[in-house]
């Protein structure tokens, strides 16, 4: 494992714009659930892929308001874990040390990497902490809603219920977020893809782009994912080992060159 840190560390030394893509792996050693394992059962009995919807919420709007409830109060308890900080010592480390570019592309919508101290993360599904008005569009705040409502709010504009401002299935993606999160996928040099099955499109493209576009792509997964195929290199296990691990062969191929 030491030598393919190591030829991680090197890859990354060497690149100069990198991007930082992350799933729900990440937060996982922090306790929230993953997709996948919320398919299980885990997030109060209820299928994610049957919750997160508009037919969902057109069907019973107090469920879907009170499932997200249950997940903002799982979030806001958490703390972001080790994988989450080691991010942001290497956006720091190799921003000092060699000038790189850095892009931090998130498909979570927790704000575990913004706590960690990411300063611009970018979510592609959105995030827990803004509601908007299902109809018109309206931003409402968190600091704003009754987390022990039944029912979702109303909007003060339209009367309409207010919803999370995230991204439901057979919804579009943030046009902007996601333009961005392209384009930086496509000048990269290397994509470090971290804690994500790769099985929800459009976002699971990322990493083809990078590669497609000549990146090098390192995933770091405890299972092997879609991203095998185009990955450099695999480096097998949980991201609040492997990241840190990651971070300190940096420093030290930062620091001694030579060795
Ligand atoms: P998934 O739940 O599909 O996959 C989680 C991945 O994290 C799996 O590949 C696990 O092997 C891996 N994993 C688990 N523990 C880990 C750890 N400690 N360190 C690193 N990796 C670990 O989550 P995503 O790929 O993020 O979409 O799912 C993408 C999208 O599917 C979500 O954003 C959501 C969901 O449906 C929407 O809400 C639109």
């Amino acid at each position: 494992m030491i030598d393919i840190l190591r030829h991680s560390g090197e890859l990354l030394v060497r690149a100069r714009r990198v991007v930082v893509f992350t799933g729900a792996g990440i937060s996982a050693e922090s306790g929230i659930a993953t997709f996948r394992d919320a398919q299980d059962g885990l997030w109060m009995g209820v299928n994610p892929s049957t919750v997160a919807s508009q037919n969902g919420f057109s069907e019973d709007p107090g469920l879907v308001w009170r499932w997200y409830m249950h997940r903002l109060a799982d979030i806001t308890r958490v703390e972001p874990n080790p994988g989450h900080i080691a991010i942001v010592d290497l956006f720091a480390l190799v921003r000092r040390a060699v000038g790189h570019s850095f892009t931090l592309v998130t498909q979570n919508i927790d704000d575990l990497h913004e706590r960690a101290g990411s300063p611009q993360v970018l979510h592609l599904h959105g995030s827990l902490a803004r509601f908007r008005c299902n109809r018109c569009r309206s931003i409402h705040h968190l600091q704003d809603m009754d987390r022990s409502a039944s029912l979702p709010p109303s909007c003060l504009l339209c009367g309409e219920f207010v919803r999370p401002d995230v991204v439901w299935f057979g919804e579009t993606l943030p046009g902007q977020t996601f333009a961005e999160a392209t384009a930086a996928a496509r000048r990269c040099d290397l994509m470090l893809v971290v804690g994500t099955s790769g099985l929800v499109y459009p976002a699971n493209e990322l990493p083809f782009i990078a590669h497609a576009s000549g990146a090098t792509v390192i995933d770091v997964n405890p299972e092997p994912t879609e991203f095998s195929r185009v990955a450099r290199v695999y480096l097998q296990g949980r991201a609040g080992t492997v990241l840190p691990a990651l971070l300190e062969e940096t420093r030290l191929l930062t620091e001694n060159p030579q060795t």
